[in-house]
Parts: C-alpha cells; structure tokens; sequence
C-alpha cells in the first residue's frame, strides 16, 4: 500500500480525493499498489466530510511521516506551497502538483532538487486541465524539434469570450458564471489578466526548448479590455477573438513568447475551441501540427491528471521519470517590441472625414471591417505586418491627428 497526503481541499483537492476513492480498485490494478488517503492537509474544518478523520493542520505531521511516500500540492499560489513542496522533495517524497504558478516560477529548482533526491515531481495537471500535454511533449514527440506552440490554455477566458461571442451576454456575468462552475482561480485577475495563460505557456516553452521562463519576462495581455464591439468586428472580419499563448524559437536562438487576445480566423482549429476547452497546437518538425483538446479547468479533469501522476509515481518509485530543464540565461526572451504582426484597430475620429485617408498613409494597406450600428465616428481595420513598436509609434501618430485608438488585438496566423 502506498500512503498519499494531499495539500489543499479546494475544488481541485475535493476532487483527487473524490477520484482515488471512487477508482480505488481500478487505480490499484494499474498502479499494482493499492493507493491510500493517509492525510488532507487544509486550514479550515470539514467535520461532518466522510473523511474527516484525515484531516489535519500540521504540514509537519505529514512531512515526518516517513509511511507518505507521495504528496499532492493542490493548494495553489506559492506561500506556502513553493516551501512545502520543496521541502517534501528535500525528505524524499515524491511531489504531484496541479499548480501553475510554482512550476512558472520555481520548475527548475524544483525538478533539480528532486533529480538530486532520486524522486519525482509531476505536474501533468498543471497545463490544460484535462487534457494529456505534459507527458506527450515530453516523451511521445522526442523526437521532434518544436517550431512553435500556440494554444488556447485558460478555460475561464476561453468561457467568458464564448458567452461573448455567442450569447452577446456581457464580460462580468460570464465571469460570475465561470466563477461559479470552479473554473477561475482564486483570484479571478489572474484568468482575466492573462497570468495563468502565461504561466502555462511558459511552462510548455520549458519542455519544447529545455529553458526554464519567467513569466515576468513574458509580454501578457488579458482579456478585460474586450468589448461586444470587438467580438462583432472580429466576426465580420471571419473570425473570432480568443485568448492565445504562443511561443517559438527564432533562428537567432531567442525565445518569441507572448499571451494576449487574438483575432482567430473561422478556418484555424482554435477558431471552434469554445466554453471551458482548451486547444494547444503543438508544431513538430517531423509530425507537422497536433492539436491536443479537451476541458481545461473544473474540478474532475484537473483531478483525473493529478491522480495520473500518482499513478506514475507509484509505478516509478525506482526509475525516477526524467523531466527537466535549465534554468534561464539572460536575455534568452526576445524583445515584444520586434515581434511582428498584423493588427486589428478600432479608431473614433471626431471632427476628421480623412480620417481613413490618414490611417492607409500611417500604415500602407489596411483592410477596412464594418459591422452593424458602427457610429459615424468609428472606423475599424487590420494592418499589413510590422513590428509591435512600429505599429504603436502609427497610433501615436493618428492620436496627433486627434485620431484615437480605442482597441489593438492581434491578428493570428495559427
Ligand atoms: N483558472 C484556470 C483556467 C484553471 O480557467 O484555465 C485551470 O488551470
């Protein structure tokens, strides 16, 4: 029998523990050990719970505990997860964790530590909910050089955009409603702001490229800025607006890596990723793309890749599973300001008719879009490509026109 402690008995912690109940003979079966409850470790009180007699206060208690072979850190945030996982890998525990924001900011530290402990520290669950993307990037496609990841990776964005675009409902009561499926995080600021978005992305630009990055060094864009308007623009343009992580090695070896809303043309396979799904395209030099699908929040898909990875652990208690990166050199990150792409700008011009005529000679040829109750002040368009800084410094110049810019979203290619 192995004994397992699980950290935090939040929607994420109620669910691992519902799972390796529930599945216990099956679990078992695959595990070839019967996988056992042994603690809950959370600060608040759950007496009349089924499992009450687990519970416990004392972090202490289970790090002692030399019958806890694996921990779950399902708590989220980094106080005081960043110290209990380290310290759990330091006696020699194996480590399963759901949360993000410890792998974005402490995985190579982390996954040294246990490398230098011969245990594991598994995070499947980390990126994309539900979904396997962990384990395929790290051992199926080995054997391919990744040109680029984009993905649709926070479900709560990827909902409330939905309700958006297809109930027209607006951005604080989808936002509520996600809040009440289980799909946000604590602090719903870091779904809408972009942070999980990027924490994610930056974890899978870690397992493509074999460098740890910082999400601080990631150019991160959320979703609040977002209007019906927009999302009717993007729809007359063919599309629709998602929230997007992408990432890619340029030929000068720096890392290309961003997080913001992007307009996704009907024709890409994330144009149709809708409600709490995510879809992460993962390019390979000698697959060419794979999309991985599926729910990417909520209480029992994330459950289902945490007790995955219990799995794994049971079965490779001797045969640690080899995951690791480097940690960062400087300036590995490429500068926003080079990225290049096609932009969508919304414009209000109050006193000027050549407002239009003063946008073509800022940027060259752009594509006017209408869409239905457009005031008479507004214009919209997409841009030709240029690089990020030169796009702003032609904003800059209409705004000297007493032409102002009200949205900038991204055209994507992916
Ligand atoms: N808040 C996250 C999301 C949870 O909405 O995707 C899963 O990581």
């Amino acid at each position: 029998m192995v004994n397992v402690a699980i950290m935090g008995y939040g929607v994420v912690g109620s669910g691992v523990v519902d799972v390796i109940t529930q599945h216990s003979e099956s679990l078992a079966q695959k595990a070839k050990e019967e996988i056992s409850i042994k603690y809950i470790l959370d600060i608040r009180d759950f007496p009349d719970s089924p499992f009450a007699d687990k519970f416990t206060k004392s972090f202490d208690q289970i790090l002692n505990d030399d019958e806890v072979r694996i921990v779950v850190e399902v708590m989220g945030g980094l106080k005081p997860a960043y110290d209990f996982v380290k310290s759990c890998l330091l006696a020699g525990k194996s480590v399963v964790t759901s949360n993000k924001e410890l792998v974005a900011a402490k995985g190579a530290e982390l996954l040294k530590i246990a490398q230098e402990k011969n245990v594991n520290f598994l995070f499947e669950a980390s990126v994309g909910g539900g979904i396997p993307i962990i384990r395929p990037m790290t051992q199926c496609l080995a054997a391919n050089d990744v040109i680029e990841i984009a993905g649709i990776l926070n479900g709560t964005t990827n909902f409330i955009l939905t309700k958006m675009i297809r109930d027209k409902m607006e951005f604080n009561d989808a936002l509520l409603l996600a809040q009440q499926l289980g799909y946000a995080e604590r602090n719903p600021a870091a779904d809408i702001e972009g942070h999980d978005a990027c924490r994610k992305i930056c974890i899978l630009a870690a397992i493509a490229y074999g460098k740890h990055v910082y999400p601080e060094s990631v150019k991160t864009e959320g979703i609040t800025n977002i209007t019906l308007e927009d999302v009717a623009y993007a729809d007359s343009w063919g599309g629709v607006i998602k929230l997007i992580g992408q990432a890619k090695i340029l030929e000068n070896g720096k890392l290309e890596i961003f997080v913001a809303p992007m307009f996704i043309s009907r024709e890409s396979q994330l144009s149709s990723v809708d409600d709490v799904f995510n879809g992460i395209l993962v390019r390979g030099d000698e697959t060419g793309d794979i999309v991985f699908y599926g729910k990417g929040a909520g209480k029992y898909p994330t459950a289902s890749a945490v007790v995955a990875d219990v799995v794994d652990c049971v079965k490779h208690f001797k045969a640690r599973k080899y995951l690791g990166w480097e940690d960062t050199t400087e300036n590995y990150v490429a500068d926003y300001n080079d990225y290049k792409f096609s932009a969508y700008l919304r414009c209000i011009s109050n006193n000027d008719r050549n407002a239009v005529e003063k946008a073509k000679s800022l940027f060259g040829d752009i594509q006017i879009i209408n869409r239905s109750n457009q005031p008479e002040n507004e214009f919209a368009f997409i841009s030709p490509v240029k690089s990020s800084s030169e796009i702003d410094k032609a904003i800059s110049a209409l705004a000297e026109y007493g032409i102002e810019t009200i949205s900038k979203i991204r055209v994507g290619e992916v």
